[in-house]
């Protein structure tokens, strides 16, 4: 099974992706993660976009006025890379390119599945791939990403800076929802059904949005009466030790915008490292701005190793194979994972994971087996 989403689009023609590249290591994985979707041979039209900090450095454009309504419209799925970029202090690109994506074009949910390919990509004792096989659903339009709050008699001793965080039933309501479909329709790696649905917050200190976490995951979980899905909750910070202690139990994890953030970090270093991680941002159910998905590694644009072809391609690669399943390719998805997973065990990787090869070689080493399959 590829590292799925609930949400599959229609199977029909050839299939429109917008590709953005973006800043750093992105420029690199990204053409990786192309060149395997052409080995696979799936029906895909492909167009570049060059926002970035290149652009932004050049002519002061992010995003162009009509960006991400030619993306909603002329495209079914976007495949990025990663945006940030020591050039542009403000990171303004970056908030406007990939968080605009991500709100203006309301892909509330971020999945972010963590599996482990090769025993020895775990910084565990005794953990083998079968115990690790979840998912973090991130809520991905709220929280303290909407940039409220402010700061008050800057520069002076007395400066005061707020960061709001912000909570609707509507946006909670939705992540929580598609948390339990995504259970009730996925099932693990090894073909048993998931079975249960861990909402993590930490409404021991913050009461009031907590409180409505809380509140509106009972009432979610009351919908699946007969389901056999199991509901649990923790808090944020047992939920980062016990991930490190036992990540067996894990299954699916629904949270807000920042612990996703951080928790999915702190799981992909469970796969292998930040390398290695994929995600999916979607908007699920049937909504005017249509359905297309965004999909990126979950990494950043690394702009320590960037330009020197060590950066670990398969995140990327990972996360193209997802959005070729969420655009009903699942046969593609599931070449371009078998033939990564073969890369993993034979060490034809970067040397993050213990390899020798380049971003390039080993982006053409999964190509390669690709074709053959
Ligand atoms: N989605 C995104 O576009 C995104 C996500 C996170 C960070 N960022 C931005 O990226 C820049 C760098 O941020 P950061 O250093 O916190 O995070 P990062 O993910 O870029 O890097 C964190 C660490 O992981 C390593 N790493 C990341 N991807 C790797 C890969 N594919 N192969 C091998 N090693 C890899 C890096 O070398 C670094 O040591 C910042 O500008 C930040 O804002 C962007």
């Amino acid at each position: 099974m590829v590292l799925g989403c609930a949400n599959v689009a229609n199977v029909s023609a050839t299939k429109r992706i917008a590709v953005i590249a973006g800043d750093g290591i992105g420029k690199e994985v990204i053409p990786q993660a192309v060149k395997v979707i052409e080995a696979a041979g799936a029906a895909v039209e492909l167009t570049s976009f060059d926002w970035g900090a290149d652009r932004y450095l050049s002519d002061r454009v992010t995003v162009p006025p009509d960006g991400f309504a030619t993306l909603g419209r002329d495209f079914e799925a976007i495949l990025v890379g990663a945006f940030g970029d020591p050039r542009v202090s403000s990171n303004i690109h970056a908030k406007e390119i990939l968080l605009g994506m991500r709100s203006k074009m309301d892909l509330y949910a971020n999945v972010r599945p963590v599996r482990l390919m090769d025993a020895s990509l775990c910084p565990l004792k005794g953990i083998e791939p079968r115990d690790i096989d979840f998912v973090v659903i991130r809520e991905n339009t709220e929280g303290v990403y909407g940039d409220l709050g402010g700061v008050f008699k800057q520069g002076t001793p007395d400066e005061v800076a707020t960061q709001e965080d912000v909570n609707t039933r509507k946006g909670v309501e939705r992540i929580i929802r598609y948390a339990f479909e995504y259970c009730a329709s996925n099932k693990k790696l090894d073909g048993s059904p998931r079975r249960r649905v861990l909402m993590c917050d930490k409404s021991n200190a913050m009461t009031h949005a907590g409180g409505l976490w809380q509140r509106v995951f009972k009432e979610i979980a009351a919908e699946y009466p007969n389901s056999k899905i199991e509901t649990q909750h923790m808090y944020v910070d047992a939920l980062a030790m016990q991930m490190v202690r036992d990540p067996r139990e894990l299954d699916v994890i629904v949270t807000n915008n920042m612990f996703g953030d951080i928790i999915s970090d702190l799981a992909a270093g469970l796969q292998g490292g930040l390398g290695m991680a994929a995600s999916g941002n979607l908007r699920p159910g049937k909504t005017s701005l249509g359905q297309s998905g965004m999909f990126e590694p979950v990494h950043g644009s690394a702009p320590t190793i960037a330009g020197k072809n060590i950066a670990n391609p398969f995140g990327a690669i990972l996360s193209a194979a997802m959005m070729l399943a969420h655009l009903g390719m699942a046969g593609e998805g599931q070449k371009i994972e078998a033939a990564v997973l073969e890369a993993v065990r034979q060490k034809k990787t970067t040397a993050d994971i213990g390899g020798t090869l380049g971003t390039r070689e080993a982006g053409e080493w999964v190509a390669q087996k690709v074709s053959s399959r």
